[in-house]
């Protein structure tokens, strides 16, 4: 669950009540007793309504860690158990969201823990806001302005080993997201005098041990400080050393803080060397010496340490001499000059070492000031820290303590503005009728110190100014005179006849009823402390030197600036100041923390209950207390009220959905609270009385028992609910697994028997039908077998029957026959001898010739021409006459296969058969042309246009068309020319051009020529004496030599009915012109691929080599 969402109350665990606005009765006692209660129960933060009380611990509590701080980050004020935590984050949540701004004003007496309470505050409120590089530096500026003013303004007193001997006020500036941007730091009455003198058991303050313990041998000498305690005056010796506390080491921390927070190496130097010159100021002596004109003088005794003094500050070492020894006066532009005695020139030391140590630490706070100051213009949000001293009675009280406790009156006052501002603005807001609430006033106090006529303060300056001797008496007169009718001033002196028995009232003493108690002020010092003055002389000395820091401390002493003037009275000062205070606090919303020290002894555990009840009454918190609850004691947002009391009510409970005031309302109607008891405000509830609010927490927490109680039994219930149906789930499935495992096993079983029995029973039924069935088949067998047998037996009766039948037809034939025969032997007798051995001899003969040619008949071959088979043959003496017929056959088959034939492909056959005729067996190129057919006209004349000349010269059918070599007759070299067939003539044509170079008839060639190689060359001999004869025979050469000589062949055939002659011989001879030449045609490599190469080799010789 988140955080947020968590509800709780401070109400919540208290142990006592957490707000005391709660107590109930409300008395001292029980507030004490409550105090107490919750102080051993280590929780020593109580609230009075916004007010924190916090009582020292004296020990360390584990209630400071970051969980806790995470803890009180963004909760209500009432929403967790008190703690300043929640304060903080109050102060800072409003000063961040609502842009207020804040003051935490912290008192209580010395050692109650205000200081550790404001470092808490910074803390945590450096904890929760904004982070980043530049923001942290602020913070850790902020916080290290502590130990700084620690060292220079704390001190160990009989009451706090760090007792804060000044008053401070921190502003702790913010930008609009709430990150710090700086701060300014107020000081308020440094208590100097502790720089000369301690009382008892108390030290100076922190810086000198420190210095002297954690300084380095060099930084000593630099300083002419001897490291020993018991070498200066000024300190106390019989506390120097603090239990727990390691001077040494917080020089060290003191020196790093100054760095952090900004100091320059060379200011710290300075600061040191003031601090070195104040601690020797106290061992200068001072010696009597007694002048002729009986007036006392001094003397320095030993001015060693003098001249050490004047070395450290740059120092003229007369004038300070001189000025601890003289005192001028100036009076009506007159400078009197007169000697100190020994007790003067004392005072004058002390003086001195007093205002520089002083001066040094207002000094050193406005150095601070300008180091953590803002560093934007922005508008800022402020949060105010004031620790300041709480209400001081001791047994003796003088100046300090009456000025304290005037700081405190003041404070006492703008707390009951405040508060009743606040508690009045919250009714008029809330819309709740603003009752007077009575509580006491204690403006009149302030009055009595204050008022400038007639205030004390007033008289003691008034006393101070004014001419003539004055002494503390003097001011007592003059207090008695003009205070005595007051009531709340208290002297044996006065006029007033009220105290003249009152022993308990010594004649030198004043007493005041402050708010907070009676105290009793001795007069003595009055005077002294509040004109506080330094001898002009001094100052101007201090001006003189050339030491930066103390010349800037003594602006005084500047003769130029010098005026006759009075410088302001410490009471006036201080007045002033607090005026100044106020008015800051008055414009912001103040928060209260109300320290209490629990004990004396500054120990853990001890609560001391009359000195609490001591603080208790001057710090006024009964009054607090009282004043908050004048009207309602208790008040509360609707919402949570609601929330935490809804239970009560059955209307409300568990849930109300309409609005929470209504629910509240509701809700009291119910419980019959009195109305009396209660206001409604707009958003909240306001209780008059803490008993009814305690009654409302009582019935709650009745009601939260029984509420426990009820979820406790419904818890249980729905848990044994819950236990119960899970049980009987599993009792349901166990119980359903458990059967069925049962069911089951029964089922097998039955299931195994069944089987079993089914099993026998089908074996028995099988067994039976096999039987049957067995039996079936033997009988069926049997009959089988008997019906066999007897068709057998039938059978073979009948076989025997038909047998002896047969035997018996066979025999009536035979006996027939042979009783034919013999009858026709007998009648044919004479016949035949003569024709009978004939007739018989033709008709086997002819049956013999049926049979062979029915045979023949069915074993014919096919009847492709191509077939050579012919089925054997049956009968030796028919030899002749098959292979006759196989003659025939084919003959016949042939016929038939050439009468399909067109007339076409029958010329075509017809001039295949007569190439075959001429060239089969005979020359060896035959072969290559039998598979191709002839085609005739290879050049496609009519078709090709370039013979277009040729063919229009040729007048008849062009049978054969084709490029052939013709052979030069002179030389043997071939050129192609055209060669041209028809049915009277060849042509030869030039191949390109179609130019016919020779015609020649068919009827003028007498014969071929051709070797029997594979060449293609042949010769056409042509008629002697013939004009186509005119140059000789012609030799061509052509692949489709066959074809050629085959179509010419047939040509002349046709047109002169004669064969010509092809001679087909490896020699021939050709009439070239008048020469006969041999061509002759030898074997030999070939050049040309298949062409023959020809060569004429003389007149008589051709030479063709062919492959
Ligand atoms: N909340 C705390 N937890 C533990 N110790 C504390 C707490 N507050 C105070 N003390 C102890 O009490 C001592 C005195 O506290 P602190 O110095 O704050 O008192 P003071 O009220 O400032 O006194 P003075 O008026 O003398 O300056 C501290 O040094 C510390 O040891
Ligand atoms: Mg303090």
């Amino acid at each position: 669950m988140m955080k947020s969402e968590v509800k709780t109350s401070l109400l919540d665990n208290m142990i006592g009540v957490g707000d005391s606005v709660l107590l109930e009765p409300l008395t001292e006692d029980t507030f004490l007793e409550n105090l107490k209660n919750r102080f051993d129960h280590r929780e020593i933060y109580t609230y009075i309504g916004s007010v924190v009380i916090s009582v020292n611990p004296y020990r360390q509590l584990p209630i400071y860690t970051p969980d806790k701080v995470e803890e009180y980050r963004n909760r209500n004020f009432y929403e967790l158990s008190p703690h300043i935590y929640a304060l903080a984050d109050e102060a800072y949540r409003s000063l961040r969201d609502q842009d207020k701004d804040q003051c935490i004003l912290i008192t209580g007496e010395s050692g109650a823990g205000k200081t550790e309470a404001s470092k808490l505050v910074m803390s945590y409120v450096a904890a929760v806001c904004g982070k980043g590089a530049e923001v942290n530096q602020v913070k850790e500026q902020l916080l290290q302005s502590n130990p700084v003013l620690e060292a220079f303004g704390n001190a160990k007193t009989m009451r706090n080993d760090n007792s804060s001997r000044f008053g401070k006020y921190m502003d702790i500036e913010f930008d609009f997201k709430g990150d710090p941007l700086g701060g300014v730091i107020s000081n308020y009455l440094l208590e100097k005098s502790r720089v000369v003198k301690q009382p008892r058991g108390e030290r100076n303050f922190h810086i000198f041990y420190q210095l002297l313990s954690g300084g380095s041998e060099d930084l000593l000498k630099q300083l002419k400080l001897e490291r020993e305690f018991n070498q200066y005056n000024y300190l106390c010796l019989d506390s120097a050393k603090v239990n727990g506390v390691d001077d040494a080491a917080n020089f060290r921390t003191v020196k790093n803080a100054m760095q952090i927070v900004g100091f320059m190496d060379d200011e710290v130097e300075l600061v040191l060397e003031v601090v070195a010159a104040v601690l020797k100021l106290g061992n200068i002596e001072f010696k009597p010496e007694s002048r002729v004109n009986g007036l006392d003088e001094s003397r320095i005794q030993d001015k060693n340490e003098l001249k050490e003094i004047c070395e450290l500050l740059g120092q003229d070492q007369a004038v300070l001499e001189r000025a601890f020894s003289f005192r001028t006066v100036e009076a009506k532009q007159e400078k009197v000059s007169t000697t100190l005695n020994v007790a003067q020139a004392y005072y004058a030391r002390d003086a001195l070492a007093k205002n520089l140590y002083n001066r040094l630490f207002t000094w050193l706070v406005n150095r601070i000031n300008e180091s953590i100051k803002a560093q934007t213009k922005v508008r800022k949000k402020v949060m105010g820290v004031l620790d300041i001293y709480g209400f001081e009675i001791f047994e003796n009280n003088s100046f300090e303590q009456f000025i304290i406790n005037y700081c405190n009156e003041k404070l006492q006052q703008i707390f009951i503005e405040l508060t009743l501002k606040e508690e009045q603005e919250e009714y008029i807001k809330e819309g709740i009728e603003w009752t007077h609430i009575e509580y006491f006033n204690n403006a009149i106090i302030c009055e009595l110190i204050e008022n400038n006529t007639n205030g004390i303060l007033a008289m003691l300056d008034e006393e101070c100014l004014r001419p003539g001797t004055v002494t503390d008496e003097t001011f007592l007169e003059k207090l008695n005179q003009i205070c005595a009718v007051h009531e709340r001033f208290e002297s044996r002196m006065s006029k007033s006849s009220r105290f003249l028995n009152d022993t308990t009232l010594p004649h030198n003493c004043f007493r005041i009823q402050h708010y907070a108690g009676k105290v009793m002020y001795h007069v003595e010092g009055f005077v002294d402390k509040n004109n506080d003055l330094l001898y002009r002389d001094l100052s101007q000395a201090m001006w003189k030197t050339n030491h930066v820091l103390v010349k800037a401390l003594f602006p005084e002493g500047n003769p130029a600036k010098m005026s006759l003037k009075r410088p302001p009275t410490a009471g006036s000062q201080f007045k002033a100041s607090v005026a100044t205070l106020m008015k800051n606090l008055q414009t912001k919303n103040p928060n209260y923390i109300r320290c209490i020290k629990p004990n004396d002894q500054k120990t853990p555990h001890v609560f001391t209950e009359a000195l609490v009840c001591h603080q208790v009454r001057y710090l006024g918190l009964m009054e607090n207390v009282r004043v908050r609850r004048a009207g309602y004691a208790f008040k509360q947002p609707y919402e949570s009220c609601l929330e935490r009391y809804k239970m009560l009510c059955s209307q409300t409970w568990p849930h109300w959905r309409q609005g929470a005031r209504d629910g509240v309302k509701v809700l009291l109607t119910e419980l019959q609270i009195p109305p009396e008891e209660f206001s409604y405000g707009r958003s909240k509830i306001f209780i008059r009385n803490p008993r009814t609010l305690f009654e409302l927490e009582d019935l709650r927490k009745r009601r939260l028992e029984d509420l426990a109680t009820l979820i406790q039994k419904i818890y249980r219930g729905w848990k044994c609910r819950t236990h119960f149906l899970l049980m009987k789930k599993s009792q349901i499935t166990i119980s359903a697994w458990t059967k069925r495992h049962f069911q089951r096993k029964k089922y097998l079983h039955l299931k195994s028997v069944t089987l079993i029995i089914q099993s026998y029973i089908r074996g028995w039924k099988a067994r039976k039908l096999l039987r049957e069935l067995k039996y079936q088949k033997l009988c069926e067998e049997s009959a089988t077998t008997i019906a066999a047998y007897w068709r057998g037996f039938q059978a073979r009766r009948e076989l025997k029957r038909l047998k002896e039948e047969a035997r018996r037809k066979h025999a009536v034939a035979v006996i027939w026959a042979y009783w034919l025969g013999l009858k026709v032997r007998r009648e044919y007798r004479k016949f035949f001898r003569a024709n009978a051995g004939r007739k018989i001899y033709e008709f086997i003969v002819q049956r013999i010739m049926q049979k062979y040619f029915l045979e023949l008949k069915k074993k014919l071959p096919s009847m492709s021409p191509t077939e050579t088979t012919w089925p054997a043959q049956p009968y030796l003496f028919l030899d002749n006459t098959h292979t006759e017929l196989k003659r025939i056959f084919h003959l016949w088959r042939c016929k038939k296969y050439r009468d399909q034939f067109t007339a076409q492909k029958r010329a075509i056959f017809e001039e295949k058969l007569e190439a075959s005729e001429l060239f089969k067996d005979k020359k060896a190129l035959y072969a290559n042309s039998v598979s191709q057919p002839f085609q005739g006209d290879y050049l496609e004349i009519s078709k090709n246009p370039k013979y277009q000349k040729l063919t229009g010269a040729v007048e008849e059918k062009i049978l054969l068309a084709d490029v052939v070599n013709k052979i030069n007759r002179a030389n043997g070299k071939g050129a192609p020319r055209i060669f041209l067939l028809t049915q009277s003539n060849f042509f030869i044509a030039d191949q390109k051009s179609g130019q016919i170079k020779s015609t020649i008839p068919v009827m003028d060639i007498t014969s071929v020529s051709v070797s029997k190689q594979t060449d293609g060359l042949f010769a056409v001999h042509l008629k002697e004496g013939s004009t186509a004869a005119a140059k000789g025979d012609f030799l061509f050469t052509s692949d489709r030599l066959i074809e050629i000589i085959t179509k010419l062949y047939r040509t002349i055939f046709f047109k002169t009915n004669q064969k010509i002659n092809v001679e087909i011989n490896n020699e021939f001879l050709v009439q070239f012109n008048q020469d006969k030449v041999c061509v002759k045609f030898i074997q030999g490599a070939q050049k040309n691929g298949n062409l023959p190469a020809c060569k004429r080799k003389n007149n008589r010789l051709l030479e063709v080599t062919v492959p």
